[in-house]
């Protein structure tokens, strides 16, 4: 496929998933015990090793390459700027400056999300900013659980508090995404259409170069219901 083509997610879902209410209902109700990795224990220890303690969090979940988690950091110099990925392979892939030119206030860390997340909030620690960026549609039927809002992991969100913000190039996705947000929240979550000037990844840039609609929902957790 050539580099302006991409396709949006295709899929013989075309509308929110039967299951997912009851999904994410079912998640909100019974623990997640899943046991945490020691990796990702040591991934989390690493990402905060050059924190002062002090600085609000930005983690962008998910980031790949990690070209996000540098326009962050530099766009936010006084907050602290979390990059977690799960493939070492994209996070050392070449960055658009020399490692003596990348900010101090980032680190990019490889660890799964699903331990991760709830690192943070075991640590109680609250995020001012939360970026989930072009996460993996998972788009066939039978992947529902597999997509963040209707895994097990998804009710962590929530409690990390801060402005979340989520972008997706399939429509499906964000109304799913929105609505379980919406059910765990309390109240409803809104979601729009953007365009991307300036693309902040490259997933970003290679689906506004194909000449797709971009999706994305923002909220902010802290704010009164
Ligand atoms: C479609 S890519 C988007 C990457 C980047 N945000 C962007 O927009 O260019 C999804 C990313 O999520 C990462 N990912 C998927 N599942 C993950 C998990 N459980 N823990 C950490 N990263 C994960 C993948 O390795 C991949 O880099």
């Amino acid at each position: 496929m050539s580099y302006a083509n991409s396709r949006i997610p295709v899929s013989a879902q075309q509308g929110v998933h039967d299951d997912l209410l009851r999904q994410v209902a079912r998640h909100r109700d019974q623990p997640f015990r899943k046991p945490v990795a020691q990796y990702n224990r040591a991934a989390f220890d690493l990402a905060l090793s050059g924190w002062d303690n002090q600085a609000p969090l930005i983690l962008d979940a998910g980031c790949g390459v990690a070209h996000s988690t540098i326009a962050l950091a530099r766009a936010h110099p006084a907050h602290w700027v979390i990059g977690v990925d799960q493939s070492a392979d994209r996070l050392a892939r070449r960055k658009p400056y020399p490692d003596a030119l990348l900010p101090k206030n980032m680190v990019l860390v490889r660890a799964d999300l699903v331990d991760f997340w709830r690192l943070l909030a075991l640590a109680g620690l609250r995020l001012a900013k939360h970026y989930v960026l072009y996460p993996n549609p998972w788009p066939k039927i039978g992947h529902l659980g597999r997509r963040w809002h209707a895994h097990p992991v998804f009710t962590t969100l929530p409690q990390l508090g801060g402005v979340l913000e989520c972008r997706t190039n399939w429509q499906v996705y964000i109304e799913e995404y929105t609505l379980a947000l919406g059910l765990l929240i309390g109240r409803a979550v809104p979601w729009e259409t953007f365009e991307a000037p300036t693309p902040l990844t490259p997933f970003e840039r290679k689906y506004r170069d194909s000449g797709q609609p971009l999706y994305r929902a923002v909220v902010d957790l802290d704010a009164p219901g």
